[in-house]
């Protein structure tokens, strides 16, 4: 069984509910009737009798539950929450509405946020920004996390490193700058996520252009303050760094550059120095070695909420559902 049948076979063992904000996108149709089939999660889809008309004309969606944002008896609920949690910027019944209206995300984050729905996947047609901005401001970081930050779940075909090809790439998604902090707190997510999604010991490699102090440099020296950050505070991670990517993938490399490392030669879970680093390096991976990229997916996040890539198919919305049902799982 590959990597997605699993995560599809574990959403199955116990459904949960997935909030498809863009009912502007045929994709979005394409993929609930998929999902409805297969049984891998309840849907509810956000849009207006007009929208559901227009774009979702020939799908089988008879098993999701529509709601209309303009025609909701829940609404005022949502609005309510809205108001409640944004107390602080001022926002006013109005705002909430008229934002709620104007982009489903919103929408889609209060029904979780009111337990109305396990979790959200958006992204084919809205930037990652968009997507991931009314999460940050409504559902908020788990307790004791103070940055979400994304990860690619990798799976590279004929591959001899990392767990028979799977890896964690992140941060890919969310944070244009990481400091030391909040790179050592990326590594905890991601072994985390590659435990849950894989179901095997993460080995966590800091990255850097430089393994254990070849280079001298303050990028270095960020990637050499989260490790000291991340091996006092989460002890019980298997992870090591500053290496470079031969000497975190490669047994012969890490030999040389980086010998006594446990991680070294072995690692699993790829934490980039930078968001350029990240995104940049799964693309190349996903188009060079033509690995499955699944994700971005959020971490940290109080409730499971993922993007979508604008180039994305139906097939990719389907897998993501799955991951976010078995993150509304945890
Ligand atoms: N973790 C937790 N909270 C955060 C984070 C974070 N990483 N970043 C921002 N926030 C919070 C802020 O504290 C703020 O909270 P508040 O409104 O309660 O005060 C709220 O989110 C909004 O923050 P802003 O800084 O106003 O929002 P911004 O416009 O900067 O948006 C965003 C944040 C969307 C994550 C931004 O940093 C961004 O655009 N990141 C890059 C996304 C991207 O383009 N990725 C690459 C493409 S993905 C791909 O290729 C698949």
């Amino acid at each position: 069984m590959g990597f997605i049948d699993e995560i599809k076979a574990k959403a199955k063992a116990d459904k949960k509910t997935i909030v498809l904000p863009e009912s502007m996108d045929k994709r979005t149709y394409d993929a609930a009737e998929k999902i409805l089939k297969e049984e891998i999660a309840n849907i509810v889809i956000i849009g207006t009798p007009e929208e559901i008309k227009e774009y979702g004309e020939g799908y089988d969606i008879s098993g999701a539950t529509i709601v209309d944002p303009f025609n909701d008896p829940n609404k005022q609920k949502y609005i309510d929450k809205f108001v409640e949690l944004r107390a602080k910027k001022g926002v006013t019944p109005e705002q909430a509405q008229e934002q709620m209206e104007k982009d489903y995300m919103y929408y889609a984050c209060l029904m979780c946020k009111c337990g109305d729905a396990d979790g959200v996947v958006s992204g084919a047609c809205h930037s990652t920004g968009n997507t991931i901005r009314p999460a940050l401001q409504l559902l908020k970081t788990k307790p004791g996390i103070s940055s979400v930050s994304g990860f690619f779940l990798m799976e590279v075909p004929n591959c001899e490193f990392g767990e028979n090809g799977l890896f964690v790439f992140a941060d890919c998604a969310v944070m244009p700058e990481v400091n030391a902090e909040q790179m050592a707190e990326v590594a905890a997510l991601s072994a985390e996520s590659f435990s849950s999604f894989v179901g095997a010991e993460p080995k966590v490699a800091l990255l850097s252009f430089s393994t254990m102090g070849s280079a001298k440099h303050d990028n270095v020296t960020k990637v050499q303050e989260a490790v000291k950050i991340a091996k006092e505070k989460y002890p019980e991670i298997a992870l090591d760094g500053e290496l470079q990517l031969d000497a975190a993938l490669v047994p012969s490399v890490a030999e040389l550059k980086a010998p006594g490392s446990k991680v070294a030669g072995h690692a699993n879970t790829l934490v980039f120095p930078s968001l350029e680093a990240g995104n940049i390096g799964y693309k190349l991976v996903q188009r060079l070695a033509k690995a499955n990229a699944y994700g971005p997916v959020l971490q940290g996040l109080s409730m499971p909420v993922n993007d979508l890539s604008r180039g994305c198919f139906a097939d990719d919305i389907v897998g993501v559902v799955a991951m976010t049902a078995v993150q509304a799982q945890k």
